[in-house]
């Protein structure tokens, strides 16, 4: 195969990037996130703050903009994300107790219920858990609702959307011996265990020189997809950029196969959110491929 989304394709997996709505006007940027992937997530676009910028008036045009460039060319759409504590509109970091409950089970209602039956994958929660050596919860208005506002989360998600794949997501539980890591993975054995409805963990794999991939990411994946859902790598990018790494994390990944997919967030380093710099995604800021788009072409 001579694409990634191909690649991956050749053994049933997808191969996705993060898309911006405001890069879709730029050609050499369309012409390679075209040609390279078959998933899409929205980089910002189906956030709390975008889709729901007041209270109770959801706004999709951002949101729809990227939908129907990914569908118009042929690709699926993993929803970003509908509870988190970051990028929260001004209207919910105000709120708490049952009032920023209930208006999280009403954001969830809302924005799904647009994208019903549209959506491969939501994040329906992103990033709960601390840093640290907590291997707890982080502390977050949402969290301060009470303990029990991911299952109430994924249960509202289940209802509003059956079709689609209900995941947890979140970065720095790659590596298997961080507190982190087994403070997710309790709790998904848990919901597995107490039936609360949950198909998949996101590990976003942010790498970097503080949080470095670690040969014990694929027991990371293996121990996951054990506890009977499915492992997307959901916003990968390599500081640096190294091929071995690059290669390192497609192999982890097909060797379990409930590890579904992999997405990088973001097509050329020019568009990283970390800055071009970082040298973190698989093009290029001219849109050439680099040596880390070949490593991963050839591992997949
Ligand atoms: C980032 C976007 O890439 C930036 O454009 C934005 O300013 C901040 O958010 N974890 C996530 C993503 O789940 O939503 C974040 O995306 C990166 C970290």
């Amino acid at each position: 195969a001579s694409t990634l989304g191909a690649a991956a394709a050749q053994s049933g997996r997808y191969f996705g990037t993060a898309i911006a709505s405001g890069k879709l006007g730029d050609s050499a940027y369309t012409t390679i996130a075209g040609r390279e992937f078959d998933m899409v997530t929205a980089e910002n676009e189906m956030k709390i703050d975008a889709t729901e910028p007041n209270r109770g008036q959801f706004n999709f045009t951002a949101g729809d903009r990227v939908y129907n460039w990914a569908v118009q060319n042929g690709k699926r759409v993993r929803g970003h994300t509908l509870a988190w504590h970051s990028q929260q509109p001004g209207w919910m970091q105000q709120l708490s107790g049952s009032t920023l409950r209930q208006a999280m089970i009403n954001h969830i209602n809302g924005v799904m219920g647009h994208y019903k039956g549209k959506i491969y994958a939501w994040d329906v929660v992103n990033e709960a858990y601390a840093d640290g050596n907590s291997g707890g919860r982080r502390d977050s208005n949402l969290q301060r609702t009470g303990n029990d506002w991911i299952e109430v989360a994924f249960r509202t998600a289940r209802a509003a959307d059956p079709a689609a794949k209900l995941c947890y997501n979140d970065y720095n539980i790659d590596n298997w011996s961080w507190a982190k890591t087994q403070g997710v993975y309790n709790m998904v054995r848990d919901f597995k265990a107490r039936g609360v409805p949950i198909d998949c963990v996101g590990l976003q794999s942010h790498f970097n020189s503080n949080s470095p991939y670690n040969s014990n990411y694929r027991t990371t994946i293996q121990s996951f997809a054990a506890l009977g859902v499915d492992v997307q790598i959901t916003e990968l990018d390599i500081q640096g950029g190294s091929a071995t790494t690059y290669a390192n994390v497609v192999n982890d990944c097909l060797a379990v196969p409930r590890c579904t997919g992999i997405t990088v967030w973001g097509v050329r380093d020019t568009d990283s959110w970390l800055g071009s710099g970082a040298a973190a995604l698989l093009f290029d800021g001219n849109g050439n491929k680099k040596a880390a788009y070949t490593a991963v072409l050839n591992a997949l």
